[in-house]
């Protein structure tokens, strides 16, 4: 009875003092972290990319697609399509233009009553300041609005713990084709 009142009694004691260490310990963590990522920064970034499914060396390849009838392109009857891309990000509209990274990943048509795409693409810089970082985009990507956004969750290199968003633009669409050369703004919010 005695041995066990008196743990009790230490458990009292001790219990506050473990909340205040933990509590000393989650500041520790909080104020490294800070210190490990550095300061905040904005980075704005401006390409273009070529979306290519057309021809024999397409950057856009169709790796499945739905069991069934094709409804056709440019429909809702896509829905299902799963397409594996490395399509080349350059400076200008210009296909020939300087190349200065790749998007590379998967990008599947998601919508049943409408035609979009839902990204999931690692933007990889291989040139310029930001060459070997790159920003990952998971999205939505409502690719039949000329003007759209999608975001951008994250990160490698510079990039590193990077989240922001990007305005896309719709510069060229062949509709026989299928080919398209997209505009792109990103907005970056990243640690230096
Ligand atoms: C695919 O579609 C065909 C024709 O409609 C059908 O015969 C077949 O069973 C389907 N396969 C699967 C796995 O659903
Ligand atoms: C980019 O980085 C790679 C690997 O470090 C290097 O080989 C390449 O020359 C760099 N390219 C430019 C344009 O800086
Ligand atoms: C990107 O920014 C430039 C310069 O501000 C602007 O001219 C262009 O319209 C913008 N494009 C997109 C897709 O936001
Ligand atoms: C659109 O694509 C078709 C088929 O590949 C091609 O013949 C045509 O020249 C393209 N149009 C433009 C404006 O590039």
């Amino acid at each position: 009875m005695k041995r066990r009142s008196l743990m009790d009694a230490s458990l009292h004691l001790l219990l506050p003092l473990i909340f205040v260490s933990l509590s000393w310990m989650m500041i520790g963590i909080e104020g490294h972290a800070h210190h490990y990522l550095g300061k905040e920064k904005v980075t704005q970034l401006h390409f273009f990319l070529h979306d290519t499914i057309s021809g024999d060396n397409p950057s856009a390849v169709l790796v499945a697609q739905r069991n069934g009838t094709k409804v056709g392109n440019g429909s809702p009857g896509q829905f299902g399509e799963v397409y594996v891309v490395d399509d080349p990000l350059t400076e200008s509209p210009d296909p020939n233009s300087k190349v200065v990274g790749h998007a590379q990943g998967l990008y599947v048509f998601a919508g049943r009553k409408e035609l979009l795409l839902v990204f999931a693409v690692d933007f990889g810089f291989t040139s310029g300041e930001f060459n070997g970082s790159s920003i990952s985009v998971l999205s939505r990507n409502p690719i039949m609005e000329t003007d759209r956004e999608v975001a951008v969750v994250g990160g490698r290199g510079k990039f590193r713990m990077a989240r922001g968003f990007a305005n896309l633009h719709t510069y060229s669409f062949n509709t026989t084709s299928g080919d398209a050369v997209v505009e792109y703004n990103v907005t970056v919010f990243h640690y230096v």
